[in-house]
């Protein structure tokens, strides 16, 4: 079934909100997308039916128990888990990270060693390097190439040892868009019988998440990046969650996944990314293949999205190749797009990324610039100083028109 780019977006709301009758082109989706009405229709039917808190003895109390328990069974099925105990909900990605790094603190000793990479956001790797500081671990640097864009997974195997503990690696780049094989790093790791921290926020608004095939040990993403509302996500295995104690406090729950669900969760929150599952369920059973699981229909759903964005980031790659003093930081090659998001960043020759954000940010173009977090990979390209980088983050959304009107916008546009 052919992806309908005009029912996509009447399932946004924001996107018919105009400024003096100039539309918005949202190309910030990689800082965050806009919301599915999905999601605003279960936020909106939790606030209204079953607003509570849990474990109480009426019906309010056990409907909202029973919707925070299907949030959880969905996310299971968003990133390929079985086991609905495995999904922990909490603030947003970085402040779950925080958390679980006290956790794995404990359970290490000084002169362990862990693995961080100057591609991941800050959000992982400094609360590795705080565990580091607190236990006196030793940091090892997992580096990427700044011709290729892509790690070398011999390097990975310079720094792997028997005394690595843990490897906290991103499935894509928040910055260059590269898609990584973490797979095969997870593979590596283990053999020296390392944990597997993934980071997938930036993955799991484009393509299918599946844990069971990675084989990894920890996976966190945010609803907010696949379409919403703020809300963080992390999935563990079950054994290591068992294993691992959890900060918690004494009267809360020792059952999983409530131990590291700490205090009062955003309900409304977890409602909400329930609907974000279902708007891609929506686009498997319209769009795409359908299925007769709810795993099926995710996935029939992603595979038509990613179809529809690998074509529109391929024809933004083009123009901006086209364009003179451009220069695409990222896979660029017809046969590397399907290993990259399509989260573009480049420079212009002569051209300060913040004044281009600007000048675009007139004509209603939503663009990022600077180090958005990724700060050893704008330092790794030399980019620090230069105001980093501009970032042109497509999603379902988007059109080809939209596309074109940003390339236009560069193009015509000899200085900022
Ligand atoms: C790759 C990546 N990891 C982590 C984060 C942090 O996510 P959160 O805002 O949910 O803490 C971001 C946010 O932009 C990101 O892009």
């Amino acid at each position: 079934m052919k992806y309908d780019i005009n029912r996509v977006r009447t399932e946004f709301p924001s996107l018919s909100v105009t400024d003096n009758g100039v539309e918005r082109v949202y190309f910030d989706n990689p800082g965050g997308t806009q919301v599915a009405k999905r999601v605003m229709t279960r936020m909106m039917d939790y606030f209204t039916t079953m607003n509570t808190n849990g474990g109480g003895a009426f019906i309010t109390s056990r409907q909202s128990d029973n919707l925070l328990d299907e949030a959880h069974a969905a996310m299971a099925d968003l990133v390929g888990a079985s086991d609905p105990g495995e999904i922990i909900f909490g603030q947003n990605m970085t402040t779950l990270t925080l958390h679980l790094s006290r956790s794995i603190g404990k359970s290490l000793k000084a002169g362990d060693e862990i693995i961080v990479t100057r591609m991941d956001h800050d959000a992982n790797i400094s609360p590795w390097l705080l565990m580091a500081e607190d236990h006196g671990l030793v940091i090892k640097w997992l580096d990427f190439s700044p011709e290729t864009y892509r790690y070398d997974l011999t390097s990975l195997d310079e720094v792997l040892s028997s005394k690595t503990k843990l490897v906290a690696v991103n499935y894509a780049s928040n910055a260059t868009g590269t898609v990584n094989d973490v797979k095969a790093i997870t593979k590596m790791a283990h053999q020296f019988g390392a944990l597997v921290f993934v980071d997938a926020v930036q993955l799991t608004p484009h393509f299918v998440t599946d844990v069971a095939e990675i084989e990894c040990d920890f996976l966190a993403c945010s609803a907010y990046k696949f379409y919403g509302p703020h809300q963080g996500l992390l999935w563990a295995r079950r054994p290591l969650l068992e294993k691992l104690s959890p900060y918690k406090v004494r009267p809360a729950s020792a059952e999983l996944p409530h131990a590291y669900e700490t205090g009062t969760q955003s309900h409304e929150g977890m409602a909400g990314t329930l609907g974000a599952i279902e708007h891609m369920e929506w686009i498997g059973m319209e769009m795409g293949t359908g299925g007769a699981t709810r795993r099926d229909r995710i996935v029939s759903g992603f595979n038509a999205v990613a179809t529809y964005e690998r074509k529109i980031c391929e024809r933004l790659i083009r123009g901006l190749e086209s364009i003179q003093g451009v220069t695409v930081h990222g896979l660029t090659a017809g046969s590397d797009l399907n290993d990259r998001v399509p989260t573009v960043a480049i420079t212009k020759e002569g051209a300060h990324p913040r004044a281009m954000a600007e000048s675009l940010g007139k004509a209603n173009i939503f663009v990022w610039d600077g180090n958005y977090y990724a700060i050893e990979i704008i330092a790794r390209l030399g980019l620090t100083d230069k105001g980093g980088m501009l970032r042109i983050g497509l999603g379902q959304y988007n059109t080809e028109a939209e596309v074109d009107m940003i390339l236009n916008h560069l193009d015509r546009r000899s200085s900022f």
